[in-house]
């Protein structure tokens, strides 16, 4: 340690090791992640609920899900904290802003169709344009159920 230059090169090498749990630790979701696009009225029936009306959230931030999530149907009323991540066009996402869905239908059989096809989570139009730019089709999001 008595070469300067020597102990200063050797510090970042180290210090990720220590970064790297902490930032694990108080990241907002520990998620997993995916897509996004958004689905707008007629949202009845639903797959869940059929027509009744108290499905939805008085927020409006509501989901249908895609193959991956439905799980036959178990994934009916379960809430996911959402939160965007990234799109195709820079600065499409409201930066750290995460909302919570309830899950409410199936994006292959809801009766309108989403804004592009194949992603894991279609949002209610409210939920999308909550943490995205409404004009986008698709978005990288990241998602954790409650
Ligand atoms: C949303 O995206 C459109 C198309 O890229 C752009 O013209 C508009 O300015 C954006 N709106 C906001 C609020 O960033």
């Amino acid at each position: 340690m008595s070469n300067p230059i020597n102990h200063l090169q050797r510090k970042p090498s180290y210090l990720p090791f220590f970064l790297l749990p902490l930032l694990t630790l108080f990241h907002p979701t520990r998620g997993e992640v995916g897509t996004s696009a958004q689905y707008a009225p007629p949202f009845l029936p639903t797959a869940c609920y059929g027509y009744d009306p108290g499905q939805f959230p008085s927020s409006n931030l509501f989901a249908a899900v895609g193959d991956g999530i439905w799980d036959n149907g178990a994934a009916c009323g379960r809430q996911y904290l959402v939160k965007c991540i990234s799109a195709a066009e820079p600065g499409t996402c409201v930066p750290d802003l995460v909302i919570q869905v309830r899950i409410v239908d199936f994006v292959l059989t809801a009766v309108s169709p989403p804004s592009y096809d194949g992603t894991t989570m279609v949002l209610s139009d409210t939920a999308f344009g909550t943490i995205a730019n409404s004009t986008a089709s698709s978005i990288n999001i990241e998602f954790q159920q409650i």
